[in-house]
């Protein structure tokens, strides 16, 4: 016998449990946080250093590029959906999100990225803070948590390499969004299988330069600097090899 309730409860069911699984899930403890809408989306405010110091890590170079890349995600953190309140796109939807002072772990925001638990963030499908990551937020915090920036001085293009050049580049302002199980755009930048592939088909470059008929790329994020951009058309010039 068919039971007519049980037929429409499933397809109920299926598309609740998908919505469940593709949502950010939620962390009880950020609740209630409200931030106020900053439509700047960076810095606004910040100091600016004259040159940048190797051993200082940049909140606008370093740290803001990686939050809109792995948590300002649309339907997560960003300025439409603001889960829990927290808008992670902006320095003072970070600060206030959950950065105590200049102490890493005692930092909400942190230790989540940090847990391998229930909290962890960011969840699946999107990829993990790798190592390399974690080290320069918590090096961030550690420095104080600053609202800085810093301007690069000339462009350094000798030697232009995928291990030193490109990869950090694409960690940093691309790979959160384009990795994990779905990745944007179903470009996965994770491998530099997935890297070359842009760059044979014209859209690495297209999509950074914002040059028309691309998608503008990092989305919802600062354009590039020019700096950036050449050292990417030095090494698409080269033909984008594995170095
Ligand atoms: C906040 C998430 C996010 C970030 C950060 C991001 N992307 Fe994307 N990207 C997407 C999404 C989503 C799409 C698919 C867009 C669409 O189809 O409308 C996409 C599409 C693309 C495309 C295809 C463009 C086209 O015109 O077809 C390229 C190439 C690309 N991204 C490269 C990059 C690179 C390189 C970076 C880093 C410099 C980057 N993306 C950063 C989310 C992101």
């Amino acid at each position: 016998m068919k039971n007519k309730s049980g037929n429409s409860i499933l397809p109920a069911l299926l598309i609740f449990s998908l919505f469940y699984f593709y949502s950010c899930k939620h962390d009880p403890e950020l609740s209630g946080i409200i931030i106020p809408v900053d439509t700047t989306g960076n810095n606004n405010g910040g100091t600016t250093e004259s040159t940048c110091n190797k051993d200082t890590v940049y909140f606008v170079q370093a740290v803001l590029p990686m939050f809109q890349s792995s948590c300002a995600l649309s339907g997560c953190h960003d300025a439409i959906t603001h889960k829990e309140g927290l808008r992670l796109d902006s320095y003072s939807g970070i600060i206030s999100g959950g950065i105590n002072g200049s102490n890493p772990t005692n930092s909400k925001i942190y230790r989540v990225m940090v847990s391998s638990g229930e909290e962890q963030m960011p969840p699946s499908p999107v990829a993990s803070m790798t190592s390399t990551q974690l080290s320069t937020i918590s090096k961030w915090i550690s420095q104080g948590a600053k609202n800085n920036s810093c301007i690069e001085s000339g462009c350094d293009t000798t030697n232009v390499k995928y291990s030193t050049h490109i990869k950090p580049l694409i960690q940093t302002n691309c790979q959160g969004c384009h990795s994990g199980a779905t990745p944007g755009g179903g470009i996965n930048l994770a491998t530099y299988a997935g890297v070359k592939a842009i760059a044979d088909n014209g859209k690495f470059f297209g999509s950074i330069s914002q040059l028309s008929g691309y998608k503008t790329m990092p989305q919802n994020g600062n354009k590039l600097t020019d700096c950036q951009i050449t050292t990417v058309k030095i090494w698409i010039n080269q033909g984008s090899p594995e170095n």
